[in-house]
């Protein structure tokens, strides 16, 4: 399959096989293309949670509009924002840059400062709402990487932030949750698999100037 018949073969998945569990190889692959997602500056103030627990994903059915897709799929993957951006955060990317490519603190530091006092002049509505953009880049990035992989996924906002962030504790890890990507096989009678994708014409939805 090429990848625009791989694009065309994912769909959100409603029905998971639950007797279908990723292997450790393919979760390995979901981590590493999460954690290779481009952000902003290189920053990473995003985090992906993985739950397999089933009995935690059943405490979460409620708190996501009673769809049982975060139950049903092998693993749930929730895309989370760091709750604030703090001159720590800036610290420890350059210091990351600093050990791993060797450069000296002379070049780095002007940029350093620069991200500091650029994230110092968000308030933190806006600090969030830049890692939210961040999130939904690597949604998209797991979504596709997921098609090529032939592991089935659906992207997810229908759910409450501020109970998953309860139940989870994420708080307590200064983390807000933002996007949900259940992940894992297909059913065989999900009825949603065999519909006709819906897309306006490209021509529509691509212009040339
Ligand atoms: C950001 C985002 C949020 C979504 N939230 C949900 C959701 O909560 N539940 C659900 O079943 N589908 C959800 N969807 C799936 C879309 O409805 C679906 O991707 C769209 O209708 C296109 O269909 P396809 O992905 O099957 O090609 C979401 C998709 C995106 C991109």
């Amino acid at each position: 399959m090429n990848i625009i018949d791989k694009l065309k073969w994912r769909y959100a998945t409603k029905k998971f096989d639950e007797s279908r569990m990723l292997s450790n190889e393919k979760l390995n692959v979901l981590k590493e293309a999460f954690n290779l997602t481009a952000t902003s500056f290189g920053l990473q103030t995003i985090k992906m949670v993985v739950i397999e627990d089933k009995k935690i994903r059943e405490s979460l059915v409620e708190h996501s509009y009673n769809q049982k897709q975060v139950l049903e799929a092998s693993h749930l993957l929730i895309i989370c924002i760091q709750d604030e951006i703090n001159e720590v955060d800036v610290n420890n990317y350059y210091n990351n840059i600093k050990s791993i490519r060797n450069t000296p603190d002379e070049i780095l530091d002007p940029y350093r400062l620069d991200l500091i006092k650029m994230m110092k002049r968000k308030s933190n509505e806006e600090q969030q709402h830049w890692s939210k953009n961040q999130a939904y880049i690597a949604l998209g990035n797991l979504m596709t990487v997921c098609a090529i992989e032939n592991i089935d996924s659906c992207p997810m906002e229908g759910f409450v932030s501020k109970s998953y962030d309860q139940v989870l504790k994420l708080n307590e890890k200064g983390l807000n949750s933002v996007l949900l990507l259940p992940v894992g096989y297909r059913a065989e009678d999900d009825m949603f698999a065999g519909f006709k994708k819906v897309r306006m014409n490209i021509t529509e939805s691509v212009l040339e100037i």
